[in-house]
């Protein structure tokens, strides 16, 4: 975004990582959300508070002064010992908290570190579309270059999908390697389709990076909360690919607190040196107090009955979401995993005259029907195109992604809202 021509400051050129940044969708849909008063189902924060004995954890860290300093770049041996001893058992293996585990700044700090210590000037990572957005920048402001590939839905997209009916062409897949490709990322349980990857995808993406020597990030942020007992595989137990994947595991997720910005990555001593060098220059270490926190919940999460309880009370919210979408006749595809559901608008008929700003002009077919909901629905969500490659975007633009990891009176809200729709909605 350009600063105000009349400002001096605009006299000072940006540097060309940050310069070509275009407005990005939540800059456009939070502040609109608040301004109609909608109910935000746009981004995927949640509405609740953290469970009791996480915050209460989190109080007691604050009066405790060895929590309110420094803490080791790798993270606070609590945590990184109670991360030991929770994933363990999930990874199959014995965990070792000294090197195999690294506390970062959220997930999103935890994968910008991984490229920062693995791209070179024009380093080459193999994105799946649709992507969480902060890949995209994370690779270039580190000098790499992003390449696509869509997950396509295989079904009749007129009707409800599963999210495993989202498929990789593995082929297309492999096209997109050349000698300059360093990385491929996954992200499963995947934002904003819900698809759990099945172990025959993560093996034939597991075999393509041992074919071609890439690194595997498997973003797995939303690792605690796949549903219907769906069994979550991490692509780093499978076969030989432990050696050559960093799993990449948020706190936020994991624990309802996304703005304490506690993530960690998973891996073996030498893949995770690099990333933990350069975390170590970018942020020294993570706020102390909040990971005593989120050690405390991996340690009682068990005698709470936490994670499961979690699962269920997810599971309802999605179905109280996925009602109002039925009693409309809109598509949707159920999500397996993370708290988003893709809604087919196609048959959303939005008025030929309304009157949108001349931004929303220049942006794909979604942003102007998520805009319209917002402003003359009252609910807001997000246009999924932000997630692809312009190439790539018509394949989304008949999309709208709605969060629901909120509260069930701000989805009753929604649902009252949503079904003002009904005149709208072609037969
Ligand atoms: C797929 C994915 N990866 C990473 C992140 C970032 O997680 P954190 O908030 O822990 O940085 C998000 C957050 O929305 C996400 O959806």
């Amino acid at each position: 975004m350009a600063a105000p021509a009349s400002s001096a400051a605009a006299l000072i050129p940006r540097s060309d990582r940050v310069a070509h940044f275009e407005q990005d969708v939540w800059s456009i849909f939070t502040p609109l959300a608040l301004e109609c008063q909608a109910v935000n189902l746009g981004q995927g924060f949640m509405n609740f508070p953290p469970p009791d004995f996480v915050v209460e954890a989190a109080r007691e860290a604050l009066l405790r002064n060895d929590c309110n300093q420094y803490s080791h770049p790798k993270g606070r041996p609590r945590l990184r010992n109670a991360l030991a001893k929770s994933y363990g058992p999930l990874f199959n293996r014995t965990l070792d908290p000294e090197h195999e585990i690294v506390v970062t700044a959220g997930a999103n700090e935890g994968i910008y570190s991984i490229f920062a210590g693995y791209l070179d000037q024009g380093s080459e990572v193999i994105l799946m579309e649709p992507f969480f957005d902060q890949y995209i920048s994370n690779i270039t402001m580190n000098g790499g270059v992003p390449v696509y590939c869509p997950i396509r839905p295989t079904g009749d997209t007129s009707k409800n999908m599963d999210a495993s009916q989202w498929k990789i062409d593995i082929k297309e897949l492999e096209s997109k390697i050349t000698p300059r490709s360093k990385i491929i990322v996954l992200n499963t349980p995947h934002n904003p389709i819900g698809k759990v990857f099945s172990r025959e995808e993560l093996e034939q993406i597991g075999d393509l990076a041992v074919k071609h020597n890439l690194l595997i990030i498997s973003d797995e942020v939303y690792d605690r909360l796949f549903f219907d007992h769906k069994n979550h595989e991490r692509i780093a137990t499978l076969k030989n690919y432990w050696d050559r994947t960093i799993t990449v595991g948020s706190g936020g997720k994991t624990f309802g607190t996304t703005g304490w910005r506690v993530g960690w990555l998973i891996g073996p001593k030498l893949l995770v040196e690099p990333a933990l060098a350069a975390h170590t220059r970018l942020v020294f270490c993570v706020n102390s107090p909040l990971q005593e926190a989120i050690a405390v919940g991996f340690e009682q999460a068990d005698e709470n009955g936490f994670f499961g309880g979690q699962i269920e009370a997810y599971e309802s919210k999605r179905e109280k979401l996925l009602s109002v979408f039925r009693e409309l006749g809109l598509p949707y595809t159920v999500p397996e995993g993370s708290y988003f559901v893709l809604v087919n608008t196609d048959k959303i008929r939005v008025p030929s005259d309304y009157p949108f700003p001349d931004l929303l002009h220049k942006r794909p077919k979604d942003f102007r029907t998520c805009y319209w909901l917002t402003k003359e629905i009252g609910v807001c969500a997000i246009p999924p195109t932000e997630f692809y490659s312009k190439p790539n975007q018509p394949l989304a633009e008949n999309y709208a992604r709605f969060a629901f990891c909120k509260t069930d009176e701000t989805l009753d809200a929604a649902i009252e809202r949503l079904l003002k729709l009904k005149p709208f909605i072609k037969a």
